[in-house]
């Protein structure tokens, strides 16, 4: 299958700058946000280790930047990035398409790969690190999740001599920001995604943040690194944000807690507990004082405990410092011969089953008989009460109030929550959030 953009060349010099002749070679795909953060890097570093060869990208004219060495080829042709010496492709070009057939055959004709891409990751990392694996190597992707924050490469060596058992994680900004910023200024949703957007925090169609996709794609590279398991995206559970309303962090603080979209997978023999949504966790907690659109990981691991990693989960920079930590930790391998210890793939059964407390959020209109009827299908369900919050000061005709229960499983909670789905005086869906403490 050919990846030619075009093939047109529009620069080619046979030196790059200073003598390099023992450097590696590196070839960049995807003059964009993060590529063109990476070039800037490897050009200013003065790292004699490493040699950027190409840069490559569709309609190259437009790209060209004179802080680039004038050694360096601009190319709009893949073909020739492959078929070249380089030993090293860093693809920043995103998607899967043509990304992954660029990824595939330059593994194939024997280059390392270092990518930022999380959709390619998450779909096809396993049969990617076998296609590596199988041609003797490598493939980084140190960037796909939480951006310049280090937390796959810890996962796959700092913490590798460790077997981990969970990991959770707050990893899109987009969704940290609008959660806070309702949190700061009690203004309703809508507002809060209308300012990440002037801002540039969300895009105009920001349902993949929204609604878990863009999160559950990075928990299952996070499963993969950490858990050893193997899992696609769509198996994972994803609750969107965009019911939270500003009255439930009200409710949320009368408890000690806040409102944040965690990412969480537990493994427990073969089954590996997933999910992704808004959680109520405790506002002196961890998770509950990242602001903004800060990421933040912990892992729990048997031997070594709890660890954290915090910040920059995206950003040209933050991004290309993580990318070309990569390409030197690739570099290094090649110049050194070393190999990464191949760990064994679990695939494992996945489940949104997970045991909490949970936080029922109603809006009802008023009228006698409505906390029985409601503590009459909890009873029915097994169901326990822990509190019941009614704040002062609402309409009658749309009047919000909060239930929170014991902890019990998803499972039994569900069929509770489709018998409340019907009942008349509901002026909106219940919104059920875990209470994780
Ligand atoms: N930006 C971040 O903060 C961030 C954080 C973590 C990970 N990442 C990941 O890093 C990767 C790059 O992101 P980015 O923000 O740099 O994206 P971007 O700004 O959209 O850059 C992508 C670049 O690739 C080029 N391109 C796209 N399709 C191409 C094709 N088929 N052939 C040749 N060139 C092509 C684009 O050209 P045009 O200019 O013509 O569109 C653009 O220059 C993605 O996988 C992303 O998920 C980004």
């Amino acid at each position: 299958m050919s990846t030619n953009v075009s093939k047109s060349v529009t620069k080619v010099a046979p030196e790059n700058g200073a003598d390099k002749s023992s450097a590696c070679k590196v070839a960049l795909i995807g003059f964009g946000t993060v590529g063109r953060a990476v070039a800037k890097i490897l050009c200013e570093s003065g790292n004699q280790s490493l040699q950027l060869t190409h840069i490559c990208n569709r309609n190259i004219a437009r790209k060209k930047q004179e802080w680039v060495p004038a050694g360096v080829v601009w190319t709009e042709d893949v073909d020739s990035v492959l078929d070249s010496d380089v030993a090293i492709v860093i693809e920043l070009i995103g998607g899967i398409n043509p990304a992954e057939q660029i990824v595939r055959r330059a593994l194939e004709s024997g280059k390392s790969v270092v990518t930022a891409n999380k959709q390619l990751i998450a779909r096809h990392g396993p049969d990617l690190l076998q296609l590596a694996a199988s041609n003797g190597v490598q493939l980084e992707f140190g960037a796909s999740v939480a951006g310049g924050v280090p937390v796959l490469p810890a996962l796959r060596a700092g913490l590798s001599g460790d077997r981990l058992h969970g990991i959770a994680g707050i990893l899109n900004g987009t969704c940290n920001y609008i959660l806070s910023r309702i949190e700061s200024a009690r203004i309703p949703f809508s507002e809060a995604l209308e300012e990440a957007q002037a801002r540039g925090y969300a895009e105009a169609d920001a349902s993949e943040d929204l609604d878990g996709g863009d999160a559950r794609a990075k928990l299952a590279i996070l499963a993969l690194a950490g858990l050893h398991t193997q899992l696609t995206p769509e198996s994972v559970r994803a609750r969107t944000i965009r019911a939270v309303d500003a009255v439930d962090f009200d409710y949320a603080a009368q408890l000690g807690c806040t409102i944040r979209q965690i990412s969480r997978a537990d493994l427990n023999g073969d089954t590996l507990f997933a999910e992704v949504g808004p959680c109520l966790v405790p506002s002196d907690s961890a998770f509950g004082r990242v602001q903004r659109n800060l990421n933040l990981v912990l892992t729990s691991g048997q031997y070594g405990g709890d660890m954290a990693f915090l910040g920059a989960g995206a950003g040209g920079d933050p991004t290309a410092v993580a990318v070309v930590s990569d390409v030197m930790f690739v570099a290094a391998a090649l110049s050194g011969g070393r190999r990464e210890i191949a760990s064994q793939v679990l695939r494992p059964i996945v489940s949104s089953d997970f045991e909490t407390a949970w936080y029922l959020r109603f809006f009802v209109r008023d009228q006698p008989g409505i906390v029985a009827r409601l503590a009459q299908i909890l009873a029915a369900h097994h169901l326990n009460i822990d509190s019941l919050l009614q704040k002062p000061g609402f309409e009658k005709n749309s009047l919000p109030f909060v239930i929170t229960l014991e902890p019990c499983r998803d499972s039994m909670l569900h069929p509770a929550l489709e018998e409340m789905s019907g009942l008349e005086f509901a002026t909106r869906p219940c919104l059920c959030l875990p209470i994780l403490r």
